[in-house]
């Protein structure tokens, strides 16, 4: 059978743990699907991925997402979808209509996306639009390289247990509308998923946790589960496996959502405009509904 030829890519380490730049590749044109391959080959490798000045359109951005996979609809998170562009989960702080936006505080603590679902993406892809003056940054860790850290004794202690991921554990939904935060609520209701788990294309083991939403290991109580978490995260959050991107505007940064965390930082002036897209990729169906 005839295969196309996997193209070598120009690329830049991020960080010492994890993270290259591509170089070379323009958006606005058809990605051959060979080209693809090596994207995907790198991601896999390397956890995130950035491509620098791509000034492409919200059709562009949906047309490069789906070499990679089936994108989300957003149905459970219907708030913050793109209005033309379901496959567009916007996070603007641009006030609409004299309101502020529904999305300005999204991402504020360590996560990966749509961990408390139970078809958890396996990646997303965002690009970088409007940005303050001054920050609005994202942070980004290895969950693969903190778990690979870890004491062969501590992993064996982990291996096979469940915690669970609420997304009403989110600290800023305190500070949302009460009608939105019900929506959500409904729509979303916690999900027991592995505390360990093998990337389901490069095997790997990865942790999988969140810093706000993961409060219960299953079979244990909350008292127990807290510092056993609280260590596992602050593990992953250790600096020697994160790297801090400060966006460009029209930067793309692909994200795996199975072996990295990230955390959107507050880090500009309050009423500063940054306006980002992303696309969602689905992954494999993983976790249960708890009902402990
Ligand atoms: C997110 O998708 O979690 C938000 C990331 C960001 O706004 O930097």
């Amino acid at each position: 059978m005839h295969r196309d030829v996997v193209p070598a890519l120009d690329t830049r380490p991020l960080s010492y743990a994890f993270g290259v730049e591509i170089r070379g590749l323009d958006l606005r044109q058809p990605l051959a699907s060979a080209t693809a391959t090596a994207v995907r080959q790198l991601w896999n490798a390397h956890g995130i991925i950035l491509l620098r000045g791509q000034d492409i359109t919200p059709q562009q951005l949906i047309d490069f997402s789906r070499h990679f996979g089936t994108l989300d609809l957003h149905e459970t998170l219907a708030p913050f979808r793109h209005p033309q562009h379901p496959e567009l989960f916007v996070l603007s702080t641009i006030p609409v209509d004299g309101k502020p936006s529904v999305s300005e505080n999204v991402g504020r603590h360590w996560h990966s996306d749509l961990s408390y679902t139970l078809r958890p993406p396996l990646g997303s892809i965002f690009h970088a639009q409007i940005l303050p003056e001054v920050g609005g940054d994202t942070m980004f860790c290895s969950t693969q390289a903190a778990y690979a850290a870890l004491s062969p004794t501590l992993q064996q202690m982990i291996e096979g247990r469940e915690a669970v991921h609420d997304y009403m554990g989110v600290e800023n939904m305190k500070k949302r509308d009460p009608a939105l935060v019900a929506q959500l609520r409904a729509a979303n209701p916690p999900i027991a998923q592995p505390l360990v788990r093998a990337h389901n294309e490069t095997g790997a083991k990865c942790l999988y946790l969140s810093e706000q939403m993961t409060k219960r290991i299953v079979g244990m109580t909350e008292r127990e589960s807290i510092p056993i978490l609280r260590m596992l995260f602050e593990h992953c959050v250790d600096p020697l496996f994160t790297y801090r991107h400060q966006w460009q505007k029209n930067d793309i940064i692909m994200w795996d959502n199975r072996s990295t965390m990230h955390l959107a930082l507050a880090d500009f002036a309050p009423g500063a405009h940054r306006y980002c897209m992303r696309t969602t990729i689905l992954g494999e169906p993983s976790g249960t509904l708890f009902q402990g």
